[in-house]
């Protein structure tokens, strides 16, 4: 039942020390493709004040149980299916919403839902945080996220790296502010928005 993704494993100390910048410091964090559960696992019991709630497809919620049976922790929550793909969400208020690689995974259409879910549910000064690969207008995309372009096509059509742009686009017509869009190791990216 317990999934592992080495990524997650990698990531997460790096991803940790943003989330202590950018998410407010009390409330309800709601992750979005929470995946195996490893960074749900990892982060509540390192954001003791936050209640964190992780997410993702039906399928994912064993293996974030499992994980979070482990971490023990009592801020982790049990997990929600949050489908991206609809327009509606089994929660209708957090003070954070945070999506790791997840939104070049879904269709469009669920990144459009990502952001209309955050100006839905977030409150003022809620914040909305996203991790993974960009891509940007201003400078030609990194060989390696080319390369990882590619493969997400190839593997499933309607993914693939996103414009940073048209992703800003969004949270601006969701009532988001940017507040920072900073390098992270591997050429991604750690970007977070304020609601205003
Ligand atoms: C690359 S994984 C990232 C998982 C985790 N955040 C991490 O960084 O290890 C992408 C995640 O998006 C989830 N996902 C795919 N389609 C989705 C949808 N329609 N709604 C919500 N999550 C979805 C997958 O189940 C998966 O957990």
């Amino acid at each position: 039942m317990k999934q592992f993704a080495p990524s997650s494993e990698h990531n997460k100390d790096e991803i940790l020390e943003v989330l202590h910048d950018a998410l407010p410091k009390t409330g309800t964090v709601l992750e979005i493709g929470s995946g195996t559960g490893q960074h749900a696992a990892y982060f509540a019991p390192r954001l003791p004040v936050l209640h964190w709630q992780p997410s993702d497809l039906s399928a994912n919620h064993a293996s974030i149980r499992a994980w979070a049976e482990e971490a023990n922790a009592p801020n982790l929550k049990s997990p929600l299916e949050v489908n991206l793909l609809t327009p509606t969400w089994p929660i209708t208020q957090a003070d954070a919403i945070v999506c790791i690689n997840t939104v070049h995974i879904v269709a469009w259409q669920g990144v459009v839902n990502l952001f209309a879910g955050a100006g839905r549910i977030l409150p003022a000064g809620g914040v909305m945080y996203v991790y993974g690969a960009y891509r940007y207008a201003t400078r030609p995309l990194e060989p390696s996220n080319e390369k990882f372009d590619q493969w997400l096509k190839a593997r499933d059509p309607v993914s693939g790296v996103r414009d940073y742009e048209a992703v800003n686009a969004l949270a601006t017509s969701n009532g988001l502010t940017l507040v920072e869009d900073r390098a992270m190791p591997g050429n991604n990216r750690s970007i977070w928005w304020k609601k205003t």
